[in-house]
């Protein structure tokens, strides 16, 4: 069996969302110590809901295939949906990652939390009324 599934593969080869956004309501950046990779969101959010995402991923093609697949994941859903996402879904949703590459799935869900508590301080926002 190949180590990585079509769909990480396409998602690191055509990354979605790719860049930064001017003016973005919130910016969440997360690294990990041991690989150094390092990723940013950038949200723009209306109404509770995240209108536009992009991303910067300085990191392995995991990181960059689960970065892109989050951006999918997120688009146009409410903040209340978006601060459930784990990186369990993001990982079915790339159809599996391999064990020693999980935790670049977890960068991701880092990032999108990180992203949502700087929009929270940002606007004086108690972060748990999305989580109710
Ligand atoms: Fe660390 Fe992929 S190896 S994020």
């Amino acid at each position: 069996m190949a180590l990585y599934s079509e769909k990480v593969m396409e998602h690191f080869r055509h990354p979605r969302n790719v860049g930064s956004i001017e003016n973005a309501d919130a910016i969440g950046e997360v690294g990990n110590g041991k690989c150094g990779d390092i990723m940013r969101m950038y949200l723009k959010i209306d109404d509770d809901k995240v209108s536009d995402v992009k991303f910067e991923t300085f990191g392995c093609g995991s990181a960059i295939a689960s970065s892109s697949m989050v951006t999918e994941m997120i688009k146009g859903k409410p903040l209340k949906e978006v601060v459930k996402l784990t990186n369990k879904a993001v990982t079915e949703a790339l159809d599996g990652l391999p064990t020693h590459k999980l935790h670049c799935s977890v960068l991701a869900e880092e990032a999108i939390h990180a992203a949502i508590q700087d929009y929270c301080s940002k606007n004086n926002i108690d972060y748990g009324v999305y989580k109710k």
